[in-house]
């Protein structure tokens, strides 16, 4: 039986997360620790209300004393840091939060962890792990040839892959200076359901389903590595479970396309499958992105040598099965879009 700490849970990935974590081990304990930011919803977690397996703290990962607590009142195997303000033209109008969060707050986690977990000199209670989850952004920006390897200088631009960069260099150095044991994992552009819809894949979906405007940035040909989220939560069940400790891992799946072919690909199948009048007009190519990184592409031969991983999913195959939750899920749609979600919490918890 494993006690999982699994912070910015009721996120876009955290909720994946953790719902694969119940689905699959009947002997878990998942204490989930998230702040809600306007990122966060409990809605995602609605299929394991009132699971005893399951444990929702709203706190923030900055807090001291409340991540204190936790380890106090739990017995903590795992780490899992998902809590992030993570989107890039957030970062851009406001980067103080992203430095806040991303930085303060994995380094409180760490010091936090060390703490509780420390048995004597440079040793910790046997089989912990503290896993940071970090992107590909942290290596910038590639030309037209080559991929991101471990080995890849970090060369972040914006102010969000600046504060994961970070994160990622504290987190090593707890290992370096404290041998704490850590992984890192830097995953490429995820997709899949409760993605909020300020991202690429879920909001062009969503505008297009109310015929509104498909804002492309600049030229639309900037290449993100996509990759579905259940092949991430898989890939960090694996390194969590058998990486070796102080490493890092790439997660990928060769799965590049240009911005306009995915705006494309949605257009194409919400014509077949849901609604004729979704066409190309839509597409408005918009002012680019300051600092827009060109490039992105994982080459995940580490992960894959070493721990077995490769994609269950293929692109086709997600892209469609991600259309069709969002298709399907019409009322998790319109209560992000409404804002009506952020009531959730209250009837959930404070109506009790
Ligand atoms: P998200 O924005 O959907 O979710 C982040 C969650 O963290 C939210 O539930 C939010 O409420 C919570 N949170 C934010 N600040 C917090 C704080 N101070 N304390 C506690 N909780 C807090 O993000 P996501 O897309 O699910 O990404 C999760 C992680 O994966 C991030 O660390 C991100 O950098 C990383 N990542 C994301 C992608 C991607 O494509 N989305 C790719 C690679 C890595
Ligand atoms: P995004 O989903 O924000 O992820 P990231 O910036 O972390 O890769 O954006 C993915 C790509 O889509 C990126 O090149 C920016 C582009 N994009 C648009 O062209 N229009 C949009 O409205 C958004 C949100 C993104």
């Amino acid at each position: 039986m494993k006690t999982y700490l699994v912070t910015g849970g009721a996120g876009f990935i955290g909720s994946n997360y953790v719902l694969y974590l119940l689905e699959r081990y009947p002997q878990v304990k998942v204490i989930n620790v998230d702040v809600l930011t306007y990122a966060g919803n409990l809605e995602n977690l609605k299929s394991i209300e009132g699971d005893p397996r399951h444990f929702f703290v709203q706190a923030d990962i900055c807090d001291r004393a409340a991540v204190q607590k936790l380890f106090q009142d739990h017995d903590v195997d795992y780490l899992v840091n998902f809590a992030a303000e993570s989107h890039v033209d957030r970062s851009i109008l406001d980067p103080q939060v992203f430095v806040q969060t991303n930085v303060s707050g994995t380094l409180n986690l760490l010091q936090c962890a060390k703490e509780a977990w420390q048995i004597g000199e440079d040793e910790y209670k046997p089989g912990v792990k503290f896993l940071q989850v970090s992107t590909d952004e942290v290596y910038g920006s590639l030309g037209a040839e080559g991929f991101f390897t471990e080995q890849t200088p970090l060369d972040p631009h914006s102010p969000y892959s600046a504060s994961k960069a970070s994160a990622d260099l504290l987190t090593k150095a707890f290992y370096d200076t404290y041998r704490l044991p850590i992984n890192i994992t830097r995953c490429s552009n995820n997709y899949g359901p409760f993605q909020f819809p300020e991202k690429l894949i879920p909001l062009m979906l969503n505008n297009a389903l109310q015929h509104r405007e498909l804002p492309v940035y600049g030229d639309g040909l900037q290449i993100r590595d996509w990759l579905y989220v259940e092949d991430h939560c898989q890939a960090v069940e694996l390194v969590l479970r058998d990486g070796a400790v102080g490493e890092v891992y790439n997660i990928g799946g060769h799965n590049e396309r240009t911005n306009l072919e995915i705006v494309g690909q949605i257009i194409a199948y919400l014509r077949q499958e849901a609604d004729s009048a979704v066409g190309e007009h839509l597409i408005r190519h918009v002012i680019d992105r300051k600092g827009h990184d060109r490039r992105y592409g994982i080459d995940p031969t580490k992960i894959s040598e070493a721990l077995g991983w490769s994609p269950q999913t293929a692109f086709e195959q997600g892209i469609r099965k991600t259309i069709k939750w969002y298709l399907d899920n019409h009322d998790w749609v319109e209560h992000v879009t409404s804002g009506s979600y952020r009531d959730y919490y209250q009837r959930l918890y404070e109506g009790r």
